[in-house]
């Protein structure tokens, strides 16, 4: 059986090649190499010669026919990803390159057995919360001129008290930013498209994933790379809004292993599922564990900051997943020790978030309290 991973030469794509081979299947790759994760425009060194690699572009047709024929899946993973305001990349890549793979499955009668596509917890913006007195809330995005003020928790939009943030579930979505409307859009094309045409197709919702060859080039995001590659040239990591966000992670082996689920189990056909970790911390309580595991004790930087489109808590619930047989297996300390290791190990490895903060700023996406 061969399987396409559309952006398989990025951190998940690449680990689910490895999965694949493990397991007998064929592999095909097809990814640009996109500047903001392969700056030197090179194939990774980390990448299986196992796996056939085809230089391409998920919004340019021929590329895109080209890497489907002759596959009988398709991991859609290629995407664009961050906080920049360059909207319009955002839904050419995302959005028009999963309305093309649809397209082009229908066009040439395509028999793909199977569509996998990797979408993200970004889409439930703030998230499930509950109100003591109004119940479950989906609340919308904090106005900038509160997080100007530098007040960062959400109130019941009802009765304005305080709320608790929970575990958010598949039911409902709020995207609140580019990067998120975008991956819901493709959620939409996949699911719509491959429903009214018969394409058996799986949506997972990854939480934020960790583990080796994620790179630290694209700084714009990530506490795991920006942390650690900081914490390597002993700068402190900096730490937006008060540090107490909640969220959840996950291992980057563990996502290919739900990939491969996905793939297999007929049970996930037009299902959605998230991909999240057991591991609840918040961004502070996870810089003061990754400095503990990797013996780098430096005080954090807390600038009062804030991305502006970041959201205060997201929290995965991940029990349907669990219902469908997998679960979290890898713990945070592996998970950072492992990371910071391998980063370690890189030449090329330097304090990469300073440039991408510089930029960030000029763009009006980080901004200082007033
Ligand atoms: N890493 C996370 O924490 C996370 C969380 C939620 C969802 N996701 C989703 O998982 C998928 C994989 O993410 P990742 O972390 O491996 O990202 P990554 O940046 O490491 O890999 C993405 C790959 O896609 C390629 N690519 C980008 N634009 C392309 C284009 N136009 N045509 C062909 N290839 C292109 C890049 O060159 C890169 O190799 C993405 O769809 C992302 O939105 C990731």
């Amino acid at each position: 059986m061969r399987v396409l991973i559309t952006g398989g030469a990025g951190f998940i794509g690449s680990h689910t090649a490895d999965l694949l081979l493990e397991k007998g299947y064929e592999v095909r790759i097809l990814d640009s190499l996109d500047p903001p994760v392969h700056p030197q425009r090179k194939k990774p060194g980390y990448l299986s010669t196992d796996a056939e690699f085809i230089l391409g572009d998920v919004r340019n047709k021929s590329d895109v026919q080209k890497a489907l024929q002759g596959v009988d899946s398709v991991f859609h993973l290629a995407a664009y990803q961050g906080y920049l305001t360059d909207f319009g990349k955002f839904a050419f890549t995302n959005d028009g390159g999963t309305a093309l793979i649809y397209e082009l499955i229908l066009e040439k009668r395509l028999p793909i057995s199977r569509v996998v596509l990797g979408s993200s917890q970004a889409v439930y913006g703030e998230g499930k919360y509950h109100c003591v007195r109004d119940g479950i809330q989906y609340p919308a995005p904090r106005p900038l001129e509160q997080l100007e003020r530098g007040d960062w928790d959400l109130e019941c939009p009802v009765c304005q008290q305080p709320m608790q943030s929970l575990p958010t579930d598949e039911l409902r979505v709020t995207p609140h930013n580019q990067y998120a409307v975008s991956k819901y859009c493709q959620e939409l094309y996949a699911l719509t498209l491959g429903r009214r045409f018969g394409i058996p197709t799986v949506v997972l919702r990854y939480s934020i994933t960790q583990g080796p060859r994620q790179s630290f080039y694209n700084a714009y995001s990530g506490i795991l790379r920006i942390s650690a590659t900081r914490l390597l040239q002993n700068l402190p990591p900096i730490i937006y809004e008060d540090g107490k966000q909640l969220r959840d992670y996950v291992y980057v082996k563990d996502v290919a292993a739900a990939n491969i689920l996905a793939l297999e189990n007929e049970a996930a056909t037009y299902q959605v599922y998230n991909v999240g970790g057991t591991e609840i911390l918040s961004v502070s309580e996870y810089v003061k564990l990754l400095s503990k595991v990797v013996g780098r004790e430096v005080i954090p930087e807390i600038p009062g900051e804030f991305r502006f489109g970041d959201v205060r808590h997201i929290i995965s619930d991940i029990s349907k997943i669990r219902e469908l047989g997998w679960q979290p297996r890898t713990s945070l300390e592996q998970i950072m020790s492992e990371y910071f290791e391998w980063a370690t190990e890189q030449p090329e490895v330097r304090d990469f978030y300073t440039e991408a903060s510089q930029v960030m700023k000029q763009m009006g996406v980080i901004r200082a309290t007033r």
